[in-house]
């Protein structure tokens, strides 16, 4: 069995939505201070759903997989339904991934929660 699901190694081969939004609506950056990697995640909001969502990640294979799974999984909710995505849905949706590897998946729905909370704040503005 490989040590990575054919989910993740496509994901990691392949990341959809990888950059930056100009004049983003959030924006949310999560780093894992033990292995230095880092993800930002950006997202852009239309009638209350995430119309697109773009990361950039400098991290391991899992944390780029990670972040390109939970863009897919958030573009389209609503901003309430996204920040329900769990890490344990992501891990999910990926096919799982190596017990010392999740805490990858934890930085991906945590820069995507900070980031909803960022357009959240600024709306309150
Ligand atoms: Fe740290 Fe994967 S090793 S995010």
């Amino acid at each position: 069995m490989p040590f990575y699901s054919e989910k993740v190694m496509d994901h990691f081969a392949n990341p959809r939505n990888v950059g930056e939004i100009p004049n983003a609506d959030g924006m949310g950056e999560v780093g894992n201070p033990v292995c230095g990697d880092m993800m930002t995640f950006y997202i852009k909001v239309k009638e209350n759903k995430l119309d697109d969502v773009k990361f950039k990640t400098f991290g391991c294979g899992a944390a780029i997989a990670v972040s390109s799974m939970v863009s897919e999984m958030a573009i389209g909710k609503t901003v309430d339904e996204a920040l329900n995505i769990t890490n344990a849905d992501v891990a999910k949706e990926l096919g799982g991934l190596p017990p010392n590897k999740m805490h990858c998946s934890n930085l991906g729905a945590d820069a995507l929660h900070k980031a909803i909370e960022n357009y959240k704040s600024k709306k309150e503005v």
